[in-house]
Parts: structure tokens; sequence; C-alpha cells
């Protein structure tokens, strides 16, 4: 597949793009030492254990193992191939690609094609709403809500007429496949003859875009009381609705300059917020959050902002997406509205200036939340309810991870209740102990990364000459002396397949004359596993010089790797052996091998 592309095209690209932007793009990067680390975007970690190069320009996580270049990046992050990878970077480089390459691979024709007509259906929503008579409902109604033109045009709002063949007329004029429209959600199939009509009808729509700000699906709200209040676009191979985030797209400069994201309820809350002020305000698609969404947000800011509805559900949802983020390492905090309202709401309600100051300004700490949420509909009098509660709160702190955490809130606890600090400490370590026992019963999710990392570390206690291949393998990436004096010496005669495999692509890449370059050399391998595992050498922490005593103490250990197994082979046969005269020739060979083995 990297025969359409030049191989020069792609040595160009990446030469001119830095790893470090592209990833930057979906990662908080820290610098540490030569190198920059992050929490890894391919599993859910609170402590970063994600690496990236860019002297080698080439990324490696030493959580679960993942690793590449500019280019496998985009490939396991966005799901691209390997051509769509190097077409989105040519355009950030500037690079022009050869024209048979550049209009799009073919698997993406189709989702391309359903995007288009997204956009297309978009306008032609907008269009309605903005300058035709039918648009007059979706104005009044808007206008009565407040929504101003600067709102309707950020968020690209539109309004679909009341008749049952509007869109479709329109799309059929334009010549766009209509069954194609129908995969897409836009419109529907009548059961009786299979004639297409409108999904959305005298509903106000509100585009749904994906993470490149295209346009994949819509919600549409009745002007009315109809049911559903919101009826939205089905899944579709372009839109996934636990994958997005309304308003995401707009909004993410704001997250990540702010290095915080408001996560809403409703697309109205998300836009109320805006002209409020509030950019960097997000929403589901109308479910519960998903790992997807909170790792999305994750990638982009380190604090979120729950900011629901100010009812019992708005505070049950609270409480779900808060764990699930606090999994994903966000730092949360909770915005409470009063009165059941919701932001928007509450914005007309009290204006912009409150909402900023009163609500996002007041957030609580996830804790402080919690103990109000344990609160709600409980009468503390009641001696039985109050020690309820202050069980459900002191599990709530077991949960902390930061004794001065635990401690704070515990003294709070014990103040406001007249209880002993200290009893409540014992009680505190009691639960934690509780759960600790609990969760080793229930092997959770967590439990698989921890198990990988595990695996991971475990190579530092590697046999000899697992440990000698590794390091040399390092070397002779950076040093093409080294690869050479391997070349003579040894061949391709390293022990772990995988190292074998690297090694022949190794050589065969100087040979073609090639300077050492970990990111060039990774490119060539193509087999995913290879590529991991020669980015995991290529980011091994070596001393940047060896001296020949070194080189022959590693080679030397991978030549002997085989001898030593039939040195086994024989041992264990000799201890079966019943033939005296057998014995006596095959300790002899032992004998000899041993010899030559110095052993
Ligand atoms: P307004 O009533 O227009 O102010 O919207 P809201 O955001 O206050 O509505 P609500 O709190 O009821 O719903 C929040 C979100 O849930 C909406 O933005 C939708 O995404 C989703 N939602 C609400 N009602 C429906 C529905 O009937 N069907 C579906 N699929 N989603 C809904
Ligand atoms: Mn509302």
């Amino acid at each position: 597949m990297n025969q359409r592309i030049p191989q020069e095209t792609i040595e160009e690209i990446r030469r001119s793009v830095d790893i470090l932007d592209v990833i930057g793009e979906y990662v908080q990067l820290k610098k540490q030492g030569r190198n920059y680390i992050g929490l890894c975007p391919f599993h859910g970690e609170n402590t970063p254990s994600f690496s990236v190069s860019p002297d080698k320009q080439l990324y490696h996580c030493f959580g679960c193992g993942a690793g590449g270049n500019a280019f496998t990046f985009l490939e396991q992050i966005e799901g691209f191939t390997f051509v769509e990878a190097v077409e989105t970077l040519a355009k950030r480089a500037n690079v022009v690609l050869p024209e048979r390459v550049s209009p799009s691979v073919k698997q993406n024709r189709d989702e391309e094609l359903l995007i288009s007509i997204q956009e297309f259906a978009a306008k032609f929503f907008h269009h309605v709403l903005m300058l035709t008579e039918e648009g007059k409902a979706g104005r009044t109604y808007l206008e009565r809500r407040g929504f101003t033109k600067e709102q309707i045009e950020h968020f690209q709002i539109g309004f679909a007429p009341p008749h049952w063949d509007a869109l479709t007329n329109v799309l059929a004029k334009r010549d766009v496949d209509l069954k194609k429209a129908g995969e897409s959600g836009l419109l529907v199939e009548r059961e009786s003859d299979g004639k297409r009509y409108d999904r959305f009808r005298n509903r106000v729509i509100f585009p749904i875009r994906n993470g490149k700000g295209k346009i994949v699906a819509f919600g549409g709200r009745t002007l009315g009381d109809d049911k559903p209040k919101y009826l939205n676009s089905p899944e579709s191979p372009i839109f996934q609705k636990g994958k997005l985030l309304y308003g995401f797209y707009q909004a993410r400069p704001a997250i990540r300059k702010e290095n915080e994201a408001v996560l809403f309820e409703g697309y109205v809350d998300v836009i109320a917020a805006w002209k409020a002020g509030v950019t960097n305000g997000v929403a589901t698609l109308g479910t519960s959050l998903t790992e997807e969404q909170a790792r999305m947000i994750r990638r982009n800011a380190e604090t979120v902002i729950i900011c629901n509805d100010g009812d019992a559900a708005g505070a049950e949802a609270t409480f779900r997406s808060a764990d699930l983020l606090q999994q994903e390492g966000c730092h949360v905090k909770v915005a409470m509205i009063p009165d059941g309202l919701d932001p928007d709401d509450y914005i007309q309600k009290y204006g912009a200036e409150r909402f900023k100051k009163d609500v996002i300004g007041e957030s609580l700490t996830l804790m402080k939340f919690k103990m109000k949420y344990f609160r709600m509909g409980r009468n503390l009098q009641n001696e039985g309810e109050r020690i309820l509660y202050i069980e459900e709160i002191i599990k709530e702190i077991a949960k902390l991870s930061k004794a001065v955490e635990r401690d704070h809130y515990l003294r709070q606890l014990a103040e406001e209740f007249s209880l002993s600090l200290d009893a409540l400490k014992q009680e505190q370590y009691r639960i934690y102990r509780e759960m600790k026992r609990q969760n080793q019963v229930s092997q959770g999710k967590t439990n698989t990364v921890r198990q990988k990392k595990h695996d991971f570390e475990q190579k530092r206690l590697l046999p000899a000459y697992q440990n000698a291949e590794r390091i040399l393998l390092a070397h002779m990436m950076r040093n093409v002396s080294v690869a050479e004096t391997v070349q003579e010496r040894l061949g391709g005669r390293f022990n772990v397949d995988h190292y074998q495999a690297i090694v022949a692509h190794l050589f065969a890449y100087y040979a073609e004359g090639f300077e050492p370059d970990p990111s060039t050399f990774i490119q060539r391998l193509e087999d995913q596993e290879l590529i991991r595992v020669a980015t995991e050498l290529a980011m091994l922490e070596i001393n940047e010089e060896i001296n020949d005593q070194e080189l022959n103490d590693y080679i030397e250990k991978i030549e002997m790797y085989p001898k030593w197994l039939e040195l086994q082979q024989i041992e264990s046969a000799l201890k079966k052996e019943t033939d005296p005269v057998l014995y006596a020739t095959r300790k002899q060979e032992l004998i000899n091998m041993k010899k030559q083995l110095k052993l």
C-alpha cells in the first residue's frame, strides 16, 4: 500500500512535521529530560507513562506498549489507514501529493459522501431558518428563547420545514443518492412502498460535528410538546453517539487554552453558556457519558466542571460522570444549579454574569458535591439517617488517594457532627480495607491495564540473551558501524522472533543507503506489532556509546543461547539414560560442550 505514495514524499512529510505538534493535539505533554510525557491516549491511566521523543520522532507507552511515529499515531488514534495518515500530515506540511493518490481512498469515499450529504442538508436547514417564509416558525421559536444571530451562526442552527418531502426533493434535484441520504438517517423509508421521506419535520435543527468539524448528524427539537422532544439522527458509519461530544469541535481551542472543560447535559445549555462567555462547554448526545468521551475530554484538559440540570436526575448523572472522568484522570469539579433549573433556564432567569460567577465560578470539589448529594432528601436530625449519611461519606473519603484530602474531610465530618476524629479515622481505614478486599475479588478492568504494565516491567528481569538482543538492537538502530559489526559476526541469528525480524529489516534498510533514523526505519516495517516492538527498543535508555568489550559481551551472550539450550537438552536426556555405554558418550559430549561454553 505504501507503493502508491513515493517513499521520498513520505520522508519529506515526516521530516516537515514535528511529532510533538501532532501528538500535542491529543495529549497534554510535559517536558521531562529529553522527552515529553503525558497520559496515554490509548488506555486509561492516572499517572503518565506515555513518552514522546522529539529527537527520535517516536512515541511509546510504558503502560500498554503502544508506540510508533507520527503516522502510526494517527493510524491508531483516528483509526486512519496509512494513506489517510499520510494525507493528513501532508496537508499540515504543505506537501502536495501526486494526483492519483490524493482524491481520497476508496474505503473513505463512502464516509465522505455521507458527510457531504450532511453538510449539504445543514446548509439547507440553515438557509430555511434564516431566509425563508417557511422558516418563520423556527425564527419565532428561537427568538422567544433568546437565541441571538451569533449563536445561530456559530452553531449553524437550522429549521426543517413541516413537510414530508422538503429535504427529499432538494436532494433529488441535486441528484444526491437518496439511498445514501437514508443510510445517514436524513431520510426514512416507508415500509409499504419503499418511498423515502424527511426524518426531520417542523423541528429546529442542531447540527452535530465530529472532531474534525464535519457535520455527521443532527438533533431536531420540536417547537411544541410533541414526543420525542429531541429527535436525533440514528447511528451510522459516520455517527456513533458515544464517541462524540456536542460542541467539542468549536470548544476545543478554549478547552485546551484554559485546561478546563465544562460538561453539560443539553445542546441548548452549551449554546446558552457560549453566549455567556463560557466557550469551553460540551454536552453528551442525550446518553450518559461514555469512557471514550471522558478520554476525549482528558486528552485536552486536566479539569472538568460538570454542570448538569439542578434536579435529582441531574445530580445522579453527575455522580456517574464524575466517577468515569476521575477514572480517566480528570480533576472533577461540580457546578450546581439551584431550584431545579437547567443551565439555560438559569441564564435566562439570572443572566450571564451570575451564571459565570455564581455557578461556574462557585463550582464545588467533587467531595463537597458528594456531601451535598448524600444529604438530599435526608433528614439529618434523625439519628438513623445521620449515621447512614456519615457511613456513605466515609466510603467516599476512603476512595481518595491523597492522605491530606482524607484528613481534611474527616476533620470536617468530625466537626460537623461532633464525633471523635480518631473513631472516624479507624472507620475510614476499616472501609478502605474492605473495599480493597472486594476489589481483589472482582478483578476489574483497571486490573488488566495494571497486568499489562506488570508484564512490561518484568522485561527488566529478562534472561541475559534477551537483554543483550534488546540493547544491541537499540544501538544498531542508532549506529551503522555497530550494525555492520553485528552483521559480520552474528548475521541475523537473534533468538527472539520479533528481534530477528527487525534485525533483517534493519540490515536491508542500511543496505539501501539510509542513515540511522529510528522513525524512518520503523516506517518501513509496516507490520503493527513489529513497529510497536521496534519503537520500544528505539526508546530504550542506553548509553550513546558502546565499546568493543560491551559489544563482544552482547554478541557472545546471543551466540551462546542456542548452545546453552542444546546443553539443557543433553543434560535432561542424560538423566533418563539407562544404557551405560550411551550414558558415557552423552556425558563426554556434555563435558566438551561445557568447555566450549566456558561453563
Ligand atoms: P430544552 O428543553 O430545549 O431547553 O432542552 P434541554 O437541554 O433543557 O432538554 P433536556 O434537559 O430535557 O435534555 C437534555 C438533552 O437530552 C438534550 O440536549 C438531548 O440531547 C437529550 N434529549 C432530551 N429529550 C430527548 C428525547 O426525547 N430524545 C432523545 N433522543 N434525546 C433527548
Ligand atoms: Mn433547557
